[in-house]
C-alpha cells in the first residue's frame, strides 16, 4: 500500500515547476555521505540533490528519482542474449536508441516482474516448464520463481527465447522513478532538496544484487554526478496549520526522513507546538540517524521529546511501539491536548503494529474498550490528526 497523493509537481504557495515526473530535472548531487557507522548491517545515506530556480517544495513531500540499471548488470543480460549493444530498438516513445541505453535507462532488468515471465513464455512456446509457471493458476509458483530473482536468471535458466532485440520491450516492465521521502526544509535549504536512503544489497539465488536506485546512490553517485529529479507533492501529509498544535512523531529507520524535515521547518519558522519523535533502529553507536542534530534539536527546545528503541542492543527486540506503551500516560494526555500523530516507514509490519499500540494507549487513556478506542482515531483521521507515509 502506498499512500501518497499522485499530483503534479505543486509546492508551497500553489507554484506549479516546470519540472515534472515526464520533464525531470537534471540535479546535481551536492552531498552523499553515509549515515550509519562501519559494522553496522545497514547502508543508510544522506543525500542532497540541487534544484533549479522555481522548485518548491514541502516538509511531507518526496522527491522523485529516474534511475539508471548497473552496467555490469546490463552487459551481463547482453551477453546472455547473445546481444551486442549496438543494435538500434525503439523505445516507448518510438524514440530510437541503442539496445545498451534501453538497458540501461528505459527497462527493468532488476527484480523480476510475473508480467514479464509470462511475455516471455509467450515467445517461447515449446517450454513447458516454463508455460506451467504463468499458467493462471499457478500464481503462487511465479511469485515463488520471481522472488529474489531477476532478468538475467530468467535468460539463464530459459535460454535461446530472444531473437530480436525489440521483443524486450513486450518482456520486460518500464524503468520506473523511485521516491524518497524528503528530509529537508526548503526554509533552510532553499536550492536543494535532501533524503535518506538505505541501500538495498542481499543475495539470492547465488548472485549479489543491489536495489536499482539504491544502489546507484549507494556506489554510483558521489558529489557531482547529474541525475534526472522530480518533485512530488502528498498533501495528506502535512505539518498542522495550526503552529502551536503539538506533534508526534514515529519514525523508525528511514522513516525518520520526513519528521526531520517537520522538525527543521519548525525550528526556521519559529513554530510554538511541542514536537515528541520516537526513533527506532538497530544499534545506537552504529545506526543513529542524524543524532548530531536531533539532540542539539533537542537541547534548543525544538524537540520536546526524544525517545528512541534499538531493537538490537539487548536480548529482547525493543520497538517504537514498546516505547509508546512505556510512556502511555503521556501520550495519551498529548492526544488529549491536540496532538497529530504520524508514522513514516515500513508498511508491512511496523504500521499496524503502532497503530495496534496506538489503539491500546488510547483505551488505556480514556479507560475505554477497544471499540471506543477505534472510535477515537477515526475522529482523529476525520480531523486530519492521524497521518501515515508508509511504503
Ligand atoms: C512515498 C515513498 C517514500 C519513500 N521514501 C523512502 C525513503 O525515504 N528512503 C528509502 O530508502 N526508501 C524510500 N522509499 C522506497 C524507495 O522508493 C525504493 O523503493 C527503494 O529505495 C528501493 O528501490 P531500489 O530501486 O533501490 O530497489 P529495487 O530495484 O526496486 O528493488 C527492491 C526490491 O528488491 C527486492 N528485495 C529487497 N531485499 C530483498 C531480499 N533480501 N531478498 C529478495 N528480494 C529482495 C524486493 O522485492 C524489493 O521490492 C519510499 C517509497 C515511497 C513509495
Ligand atoms: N520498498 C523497498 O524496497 C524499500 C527500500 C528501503 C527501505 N524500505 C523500507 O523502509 C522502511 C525503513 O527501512 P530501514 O531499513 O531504514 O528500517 P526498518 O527495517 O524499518 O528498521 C528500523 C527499526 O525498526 C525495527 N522494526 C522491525 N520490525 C518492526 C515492527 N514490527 N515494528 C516496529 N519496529 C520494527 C527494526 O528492528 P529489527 O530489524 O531489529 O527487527 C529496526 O530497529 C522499511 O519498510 C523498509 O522495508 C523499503
Amino acid at each position: 500500500m502506498i499512500e501518497v497523493e499522485e499530483k503534479a509537481a505543486q509546492g508551497q504557495a500553489g507554484h506549479v515547476s516546470k519540472y515534472t515526473r515526464n520533464n525531470p530535472f537534471l540535479s546535481t548531487v551536492r552531498v552523499n555521505e553515509l549515515q550509519t557507522a562501519e559494522g553496522s548491517e545497514k547502508e543508510t545515506r544522506h543525500i542532497e540533490l540541487t534544484l533549479d530556480d522555481g522548485m518548491t517544495y514541502t516538509p511531507g513531500d518526496a522527491v522523485g528519482i529516474d534511475p539508471e540499471n548497473r552496467a555490469a548488470a546490463v552487459a551481463q543480460v547482453m551477453a546472455a542474449l547473445g546481444f551486442k549493444g549496438d543494435e538500434r530498438v525503439l523505445d516507448h516513445y518510438k524514440v530510437e536508441i541503442s539496445l545498451e541505453e534501453a538497458l540501461r535507462t528505459r527497462l527493468s532488468i532488476g527484480k523480476l516482474a510475473r508480467g514479464s515471465l509470462k511475455q516471455y513464455a509467450k515467445l517461447a512456446p515449446g517450454l513447458e516448464g516454463l508455460h506451467a509457471m504463468v499458467n493462471p493458476e499457478n500464481k503462487a509458483r511465479a511469485e515463488e520463481y520471481c522472488w529474489g530473482r531477476e532478468f538475467i536468471d530468467l535468460v539463464t535458466d530459459y535460454p535461446g527465447v530472444v531473437s530480436e532485440p525489440q521483443q524486450l520491450f513486450h518482456v520486460l516492465q518500464r524503468l520506473v522513478p523511485r521516491m524518497y521521502s524528503i528530509a529537508s526544509s526548503q526554509k533552510i535549504h532553499r536550492d536543494n532538496v535532501q533524503t535518506t536512503v538505505r541501500v538495498i544489497r542481499y543475495e539470492s539465488h547465488g548472485r549479489s544484487r543491489q536495489g536499482v536506485a539504491s544502489g546507484q546512490l549507494g556506489e554510483r553517485a558521489p558529489v557531482g554526478t547529474k541525475l534526472p529529479i522530480f518533485l512530488h507533492a502528498n498533501g495528506n501529509f502535512r505539518l498542522p496549520e495550526d503552529t502551536s498544535a503539538p506533534v508526534i512523531m514515529i519514525g523508525p529507520g528511514t522513516g525518520v526522513a520526513p519528521f526531520r524535515a517537520f522538525l527543521e521547518e519548525r525550528q526556521a519558522t519559529g513554530q510554538t507546538g511541542n514536537n515528541w519523535l520516537f526513533f527506532g533502529d538497530q544499534r545506537e553507536k552504529l545506526d543513529f540517524l542524524y543524532r548530531d542534530q536531533f539532540q542539539a534539536m533537542q537541547k534548543d527546545g525544538v524537540l520536546t521529546r526524544l525517545d528512541t528503541a534499538f531493537s538490537r542492543d539487548q536480548p529482547q527486540k525493543v520497538y517504537v511501539q514498546d516505547r509508546m506503551q512505556e510512556h502511555a500516560a503521556d501520550l495519551f494526555e498529548w492526544l488529549e491536548r491536540g496532538a497529530y500523530f504520524y508514522v513514516c516507514g515500513d508498511v508491512t509490519r511496523m504500521a499496524k503494529d503502532v497503530e495496534t499500540a496506538l489503539l491500546d494507549v488510547i483505551a488505556k487513556g480514556s479507560d475505554g474498550t477497544l471499540d471506543a478506542a477505534a472510535e477515537y482515531l477515526a475522529a482523529m483521521k476525520k480531523q486530519k490528526r492521524y497521518q501515515r507515509d508508509v511504503y
